[in-house]
This record gives structure tokens, sequence and C-alpha cells, in this order.
């Protein structure tokens, strides 16, 4: 069908090109069951929402070095992690931060599925999806900006912004591969972030332009085409 061949594709580009970063285990690591630290990737998402990669890089050593577990920073007093967050702004963010984790401190772990996950202060869709595939392998999908965009070119999509992003988000749930759910999402989040960029996209490059129908037009940066507000 559509985008058969696609995952492959792209796992495939993953192995070679994934960025390093903080919060991950390396992309050969996870075949090998080393599976990485929700505690570190819940940490890293939630900054995420706030701020860019490197602009999040230096606060997320600062707090995995002060709190190197969720129950560290469970017990930290709030104004040493409020002084921590300064910078990153948006301070509801910083409380929910420390009242999640002593919600999971307090149950002895972390939820291990989406709608669990889902339950704990400050997890959004968007935050549940992502820790259950990267965390705990769940065929959960993680779909923020970036893969709208990413999916939005592939389609060419024309329709109401807020249906063709509903749409989006059940085709990446079934495009997500049984046996990789963390790989295939760190995979888009690459994509998205250095080669399917919302300017200048490096389509030459693309692992996936085969797929994708805004190359073909010749116009990938006409997409995603959003209503005039
Ligand atoms: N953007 C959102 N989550 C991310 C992650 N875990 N790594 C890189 N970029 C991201």
């Amino acid at each position: 069908t559509r985008f058969d061949g696609l995952p492959d594709a792209l796992l495939d580009w993953y192995g070679r090109h994934a960025r390093t970063l903080p919060w991950r285990i390396g992309p050969g690591e996870r075949g090998r069951g080393i599976v990485p630290d929700p505690y570190r990737v819940w940490l890293a998402e939630i900054m995420l929402q706030q701020t860019t990669v490197p602009h999040a890089a230096g606060y997320f050593e600062t707090f995995t070095r002060t709190w190197p577990t969720v129950e560290a920073l469970a017990s930290a007093a709030d104004e040493d992690v409020m002084a921590a967050w300064a910078g990153l702004g948006y301070y509801a963010r910083a409380r929910n931060l420390l009242k999640c984790a002593r919600e999971v401190a307090a149950r002895g772990d972390w939820p291990r599925t989406e709608a669990g996950l889902r339950e704990l202060p400050g997890i959004g869709p968007y935050t549940a999806g992502a820790v259950a595939a990267l965390a705990f392998n769940r065929r959960s999908a993680a779909v923020d900006g970036n893969v709208d965009r990413v999916f939005a070119r592939l389609l060419a999509t024309q329709g109401e912004w807020k249906d063709e992003k509903r749409r989006i988000a059940h085709i990446v749930r079934d495009l997500v591969p049984e046996d990789r759910p963390g790989e295939f999402a760190e995979a888009l989040m690459d994509l998205g972030a250095t080669v399917c960029t919302p300017k200048r996209p490096n389509c030459l490059i693309c692992p996936i332009r085969t797929w994708c129908t805004a190359y073909a037009e010749g116009e990938p940066e006409r997409y995603p085409v959003k209503p005039a507000k």
C-alpha cells in the first residue's frame, strides 16, 4: 500500500545518521536488550516542549547530575528545582515536573503504557506517546509539529489542517513497526529536525523521498498548508 517499505528505509537511514543526544542510547543498542532510562526520556521530553535541543542539553546535564534518578528529583526541595529550571521558562511545567516525579516515586515505578503515563501530572497526549515508545517500546506514535510536517509533505495535504493532523496521527500509528517503536519515533524526529526542515528541506538526502508527493510536485516547502487565522 501507500507507504510500503517506508519504515524500513527510515530505520536504515537512522542506523547510519542518528543524532547523539544525552537522553538517548545508540540506535544499535536497543537490539541488544539495552533500554533507555524512562526518567531521562521523560525529563528530556518535558524540557523539549519548552526549548530547542541545544538549549535543553545543558539543562538536562545539570538536572541529571544533580538528581540522577526520579527518586532523587522527588526528594528535592521545590525551590532548588525551580532555581535549576530558571531560563527554561513556563514555571507551571517545573511544578508539574516535581509533582510527576513525586507521584512516580510514591508508586514505586513508571506506568509502562501510554494510557498509564497520560494520568501523570504534566503528561499530555504527545508526551505519553513519546515516552511509551521511546522508553517502553510500545507501539505508540510520538507526533509533534516536526512529524506533522513530514507527513503533510508525504501526503501533500490540502484539507483543513486540524483534520489533516488527525489523519496523520492515524497513519503514523499504523506505520510504527512492531519490533522497533522507539527507534522509529527517534528516526522521525531526526528526519524532521535535520532533513525535512521547515525551510529548504534537503530532499536530495531524504531516505523516504520516493514516497513523498510534495517532493514529486517539486515544492515541498509549500507544506503544510495551514489556514490563515
Ligand atoms: N523533540 C522532542 N522530543 C525529542 C527527543 N527525544 N529528541 C530530540 N528531539 C526531540
